[in-house]
């Protein structure tokens, strides 16, 4: 391979942090880790051909399931970690098969795709880089406790990741310089060699105490964007045709008429989805007109309508639907009905479905067997993105 690998290190216990890992708590609606895994999916424009994910001893198997959204996007492996941060980096070098190497901080959710295409283009002209940032605050030094004396800040700087270095030689470097090492720009200069840099992002701070994850949680809220849509649907209730809902066969002697397959939970859904993205409606994109859509399938309608609005920056994150149905009943489906949409609306990130059946209480069209009708609404969010700051180089 000739392009890049982006490593991540989440094999740490987070000590500061206190309880489980924290790269494994949630920020949003993904783990932490994630976060900088979808940075580099979105680097695979600028050559990053595969996620190294290293990961706590004896996790690689329990972790699959968690990481088979990002691996059906771009080739990822995961290795176990080491005692120390450096050791884990060794490990994630071992597996990574990119002429150069990102080495990223899995508690540093906020990496920009600007930044990261800054420090390549550094790492390419200097033959390393890792990102700076000047210190600003005043500094102190402390002995056990007792404030002792003031440091001057002139000249020190704050050294974020990831940090990018050609693959077998930044392998080499920490193999044989001896030492402890806070990070492997650290290990580079320790072995005489030039470091070079671009300057980093304030948002790219890293999570250490409770406290910063709260930051993150708060930055996140103030950076996404919502957005709700309502979707409406009624199909008549005819013999002899069979009768989908949420893209689920439903064994009835009757099913709902219409020019695709009538699953008119799929299609109120889709409007929901399609109405919160500002997209034109289903009735205008799959037209009964066009012969190619008869007969369709309304579960791939709606996947279609996931895939157009993702095109659009959007994810979904919650669907909450009412379908209305005297007949048949309907509550014993529902676990079916939710495991098909969850596939088609959820397929990169988490999210949920809530369904709820109401009868016609045996009064008009729906009461009387003859129709059925659904309302959806749909929630939106923007991919987790929280919009980062270009900053020139200083
Ligand atoms: N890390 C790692 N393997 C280690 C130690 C650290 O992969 N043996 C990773 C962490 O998971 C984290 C990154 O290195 O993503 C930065 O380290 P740090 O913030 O220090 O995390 P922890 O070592 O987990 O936390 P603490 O030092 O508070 O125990
Ligand atoms: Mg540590």
């Amino acid at each position: 391979m000739r392009g890049w690998s982006f490593v991540i290190v989440a094999a740490g216990k987070g000590r500061r942090f206190g309880g489980p890992p924290k790269q494994f708590e949630k920020l949003g609606e993904m783990p932490l880790w994630e976060w900088s895994a979808r940075t580099a999916l979105k680097l695979k424009a600028d050559g990053v051909e595969q996620i190294v994910l290293v990961v706590p001893p004896g996790m690689e198997s329990s972790m699959e399931a968690e990481t088979a959204r990002i691996r059906s996007r771009i080739d990822l492996v995961m290795v176990p970690g080491g005692e120390r941060r450096q050791d884990s980096v060794l490990n994630g070098l071992k597996a990574a098969r990119g002429k150069r190497v990102m080495i990223h901080d899995s508690a540093r959710p906020f990496v920009s795709p600007m930044l990261c295409r800054r420090l390549v283009s550094e790492a390419v002209k200097r033959g390393s880089a890792v990102p700076l940032l000047p210190v600003t605050d005043a500094l102190k030094h402390a002995d056990q406790g007792v404030i002792v004396a003031g440091i001057p800040r002139e000249g020190l700087l704050v050294t974020q990741t990831p940090q990018a270095f050609p693959s077998e030689e930044i392998h080499r470097v920490l193999k044989e310089t001896p030492g402890h090492f806070s990070d492997e720009a650290e290990a580079w200069l320790a072995s005489g060699r030039d470091l070079g840099w671009t300057r980093g992002d304030p948002l790219n701070f890293k999570i250490t105490f409770p406290e910063d994850m709260e930051l993150a949680s708060r930055v996140l809220r103030g950076s996404s964007v919502e957005r709700t849509g309502f979707g409406f649907d009624v199909h008549r209730l005819s013999p002899g045709i069979p009768l989908f809902l949420g893209g689920l066969r439903i064994p009835f002697p009757l099913g709902l008429s219409g020019h695709s397959d009538g699953d008119l939970l799929c299609h109120a859904i889709a409007d929901a989805v399609l109405g919160a993205a500002g997209l034109p409606d289903i009735g205008t994109l799959f037209p009964a007109s066009e012969g190619r859509f008869k007969g369709i399938r309304s579960l791939d309608i709606l996947k279609e309508a996931v895939a157009m609005t993702r095109e659009k920056g959007f994810t979904v994150s919650s669907v909450n639907a009412v379908v209305n149905a005297q007949v048949p009943r309907l509550a014993s489906m529902a676990e079916g009905i939710r495991k098909n949409l969850t596939e088609v609306l959820f397929a990169d990130r988490p999210g949920t479905v809530s369904l709820t059946f109401k009868s016609g209480e045996w009064t008009g069209d729906v009461g009387n067997g003859e129709a059925m009708r659904c309302w959806a609404v749909a929630r939106l969010v923007t991919e987790g993105d929280p919009c980062p700051i270009e900053t020139s180089d200083a």
